[in-house]
């Protein structure tokens, strides 16, 4: 029998060659060492399981279906975003002051769901026929094609260009081109971005928010590495942008380093009357999944309290380990470079470029047991990239990146 499968996912699916090698290593019982690690539950951030003991609570006993998630747990959002966003001096490492011109945000304004992935797939739902298309950055990281694609609808790309040192800008003229190619739907800002670490710059901000409000789009703009300062400069939240119809999304995975939680929002804003019908219609999309579990909405007043440590924590260990990077690889007589980074948990390295950068993967992780995120992954115009986790502990990331140094100094002798 015949079964026609939807062509929204793309089938089949071949194991890339890296993905291959590293499957037979670990069945050969051989150890690797994770460059790209991007699991925060593996790199020595955990905690005991008292963390956990909020989510015991009683309440949690109870089925209250809430479209937009329980109250109380968005009161503690609205709230914890007026304090992020609002006063440098808060005790919550704010991205910048001026989120404070910016109203508060009630708690009617916010969505609970199970991710931000999930968020994704909400607010195409909301926007897109199928076939219009979202703009998304590029480079950028790999879920977009997925998740859009999952809603059929295209993701279409927009260009982010390097400036050495200066960091990454926003091409905007391929912004408006890709607007004019018709049915976009919403301009899609990761703030910062994965794996560039570019914030949106406050002067990229008003033009993209008068580009999306000329050709009728929306702005979604994924905040979970906001409040993760590296590079010294940082930009204020989106939460509260008035110009143009907005959702700014955010979760525990990074806020807290808690993915297995699964928690994430939304928070909307925007002119009048588009507002509060996309409010109206995001509720109906949210009363139909349900998704956020009543234990962990439960926890989040308690939660949101430990993300300030956790924030300032995890901040020094990235700034710390960025540092080790430009120690380690950096310099004016290195082959290498690490690219500019202002935020988030990644900094791209540029590599010299012998072999094409799958050859160069499969030397490190075969020579060195070093497992590597090369950048065609993330859509990089040109090779050859790699992507450098700054959540790893400090020794780990210095033995990665010597293994990387010494793989390419044996290439290059
Ligand atoms: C920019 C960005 N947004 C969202 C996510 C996914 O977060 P969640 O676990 O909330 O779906 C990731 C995961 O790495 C990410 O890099």
């Amino acid at each position: 029998m015949k079964i026609p499968f939807s062509s929204r996912l793309p089938w089949p699916s071949h194991p890339n060659r890296l993905a291959g090698l590293l499957a037979e290593r670990r069945a050969a019982g051989l150890p690797t060492l994770n460059l790209a690690e991007s699991n925060p539950t593996r790199v020595g951030l955990e905690r005991g399981a008292g963390f956990l003991a909020p989510l015991a609570a009683a309440g949690g006993l109870r089925y209250a279906p809430e479209p937009r998630g329980l109250p109380a747990a968005r009161e503690a959002l609205a709230a914890f975003t007026a304090a992020a966003n609002g006063a440098p001096t808060a005790a919550i490492p704010a991205a910048g002051g001026r989120g404070a011109a910016f109203p508060r945000l009630g708690p009617e304004r916010f969505f609970l769901c199970s991710s931000t992935s999930e968020a994704y797939g909400w607010l195409f739902k909301l926007l897109c026929e199928p076939g219009d298309a979202v703009l998304v950055p590029k480079p950028g990281y790999p879920l977009f094609d997925f998740l859009a694609g999952l809603e059929a609808v295209e993701a279409r790309p927009y260009r982010l260009e390097y400036f050495h040192p200066k960091g990454w800008r926003i091409d905007l003229d391929s912004v408006e081109e890709a607007l004019r190619g018709g049915r976009v739907r919403a301009i899609v800002l990761i703030h910062p971005n994965n794996p560039t670490g570019s914030y949106v710059r406050a002067e990229e901000r008003s033009s993209l928010v008068a580009l999306a409000a000329r050709y009728g789009a929306a702005l979604i703009v994924d905040e979970v590495f906001l409040r993760f300062p590296v590079g010294g400069r940082a930009e204020a939240s989106f939460a509260g942008e008035e110009g143009v119809l907005t959702f700014v999304l955010d979760g525990l995975s990074k806020l807290l380093g808690a993915p297995q939680l699964k928690l994430g929002w939304i928070a909307a804003s925007g002119p009048g009357t588009v507002l509060a019908e996309a409010l109206g219609r995001l509720e109906i999309i949210a009363d139909t999944y349900l998704s956020a579990g009543t234990p962990v909405m439960g926890a989040l007043p308690e939660l949101l309290a430990a993300a300030p440590a956790f924030l300032s924590g995890l901040g020094e260990r990235l700034r710390a380990n960025l540092a080790t990077l430009e120690e380690i690889l950096g310099g004016p007589d290195s082959p290498h470079r690490v690219l500019a980074c202002e935020g988030g948990w990644t900094a791209l390295l540029e590599a010299p470029r012998p072999a094409s950068e799958e050859e160069l993967a499969v030397g490190l992780l075969n020579e060195e047991g070093l497992q590597t995120h090369p950048g065609y992954f993330f859509d990089m115009e040109r090779e050859a990239y790699f992507a450098a986790s700054l959540i790893l502990p400090g020794k780990e990331l210095a033995e990665a990146a010597r293994r990387y140094r010494a793989y390419f100094d044996r290439l290059l002798r």
